[in-house]
C-alpha cells in the first residue's frame, strides 16, 4: 500500500498558550499528527493524556505525543510559543532580551534536526521574534510566519461584529503593525458586509464616539485581561490554529500576520502585521492595502519601533 502522506506539526512550548493551542488544533482536527514539546516535560505527559483522552469527541483522530526536538527533522509546521510572558505592567517589548536568547538556542536544535517546514511563531514581542527565527534559521522568508496582528483583527472584528449586530466573518476590517502598542486600525478600508464603514458612519454618527473607544479596546485588550486573569491565551490559539488550518489546507486565505517586507507599504527588512495569502507554501503573497496619509504614517511609526527595538540584536 502506498504511504499516505501525514499533516505534522510540532509544538514546541507548553504553556498557557501552547496547550490552548493543542485543544484547538484537536477541537478543529486541523492536523494528523502534533508532537509536543516543553522543558517542563512531566506537564506535556499529562497534557498528552488529557488531550488523547478527548480524542472520542474530536472530528477525526490525531496522534498527539510528547516530542523532541528530533521530530521535527519531517514536521509540516513548527509553532512556537515557548519564552517568557508579559507579567501584568510589563510591554511585549520588554520581553525581547530574554526571549531572543531562548529562541537562539531553540531554532539552532530545531534545524538540527533536518527540518525544512514552516515556522509559526506566537511568543512576544512577536514580530522581532520572527525576523530572529528568521535570521537563524536561514529559512526563505514565505516560510517563517508570525502570527502578529491576526488576534487584533480578531479582537477588532469582534467588537465591531457587536457594534453592528452581525457576525464577525461578516465584518471586514484589518488591524496591521507592531503587535504591540504602535499597531494600528485600517479605518479608511473597514467594511460590513461590504458596506464602507464611512457610509455607515455618515448614517449613522452616533456611532462615531464608539469607533474611538474600540481604537482603545483593541490595543489596550493584552492589559486588561492580563490584569483580569494572569495571561492571555484563547484568542491567540484560536489564531494559531486558524493560521495552521490555512496552510495545512493550501487555503490562499488572507489573514494579518507578521510577514517580511521588502518594499511593501514602503518598508524593508522588518517582519510586521500585513494582510497576507496564506497557503502550503506559507506567505504567498503580502496584501497591500491603500491606507490613508495619518495610517501611513502611524505604519511608518511602528516600524521604526520594531526596527529601533531590534537592531542592538542583530549588529
Ligand atoms: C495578546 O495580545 C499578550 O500578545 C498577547 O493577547
Amino acid at each position: 500500500m502506498n504511504e499516505i502522506k501525514r499533516n505534522k506539526v510540532v509544538l514546541v512550548g507548553n504553556g498557557a498558550v501552547g496547550s490552548s493551542y493543542a485543544f484547538s488544533v484537536l477541537n478543529q482536527g486541523v492536523c494528523d499528527e502534533l508532537f509536543m514539546i516543553d522543558l517542563n516535560e512531566e506537564r506535556v505527559l499529562g497534557d498528552v493524556m488529557d488531550l488523547n483522552h478527548g480524542m472520542l469527541y474530536a472530528p477525526s483522530p490525531i496522534k498527539i505525543k510528547a516530542g523532541t526536538y528530533k521530530d521535527c527533522r519531517d514536521a509540516d509546521i513548527v509553532v512556537i510559543c515557548a519564552g517568557a510572558a508579559q507579567k501584568p505592567g510589563e510591554t511585549r517589548l520588554d520581553l525581547v532580551g530574554k526571549n531572543i536568547k531562548i529562541f537562539k538556542s531553540i531554532i539552532e536544535e530545531i534545524m538540527a534536526s533536518g527540518f525544512d517546514g514552516i515556522f509559526l511563531v506566537a511568543s512576544n514581542p512577536v514580530d522581532i521574534l520572527t525576523y530572529a527565527t528568521w535570521k537563524f534559521s536561514g529559512l526563505p522568508k514565505n516560510r517563517v510566519i508570525g502570527s502578529g496582528t491576526i488576534l487584533d483583527t480578531a479582537r477588532f472584528r469582534y467588537l465591531l461584529s457587536e457594534e453592528f449586530d452581525v457576525a464577525p466573518s461578516s465584518v471586514h476590517a484589518n488591524i496591521i503593525g507592531e503587535h504591540g502598542d504602535t499597531e494600528l486600525a485600517v479605518w479608511s478600508g473597514a467594511n460590513i458586509a461590504g458596506i464602507s464603514l464611512k457610509h455607515l458612519l455618515e448614517k449613522h454618527p452616533e456611532k462615531q464616539g464608539r469607533m474611538e473607544e474600540i481604537d482603545i479596546d483593541v490595543r489596550d485588550a493584552a492589559y486588561k485581561i492580563i490584569k483580569a486573569k494572569g495571561a492571555t491565551y484563547y484568542g491567540v490559539a484560536m489564531g494559531l490554529m486558524r493560521i495552521t488550518k490555512a496552510i495545512l489546507s493550501n487555503q490562499d486565505v488572507v489573514l494579518t500576520v507578521s510577514a517580511y517586507l521588502e518594499g511593501e507599504y514602503g518598508q524593508s527588512d522588518v517582519y510586521i502585521g500585513v494582510p497576507a495569502v496564506i497557503n502550503r507554501n506559507g506567505i504567498r503573497q503580502i496584501v497591500e492595502s491603500p491606507l490613508s496619509e495619518d495610517e501611513q504614517e502611524k505604519f511608518n511609526h511602528s516600524v521604526k519601533v520594531l526596527k529601533e527595538t531590534q537592531k542592538p540584536f542583530f549588529e
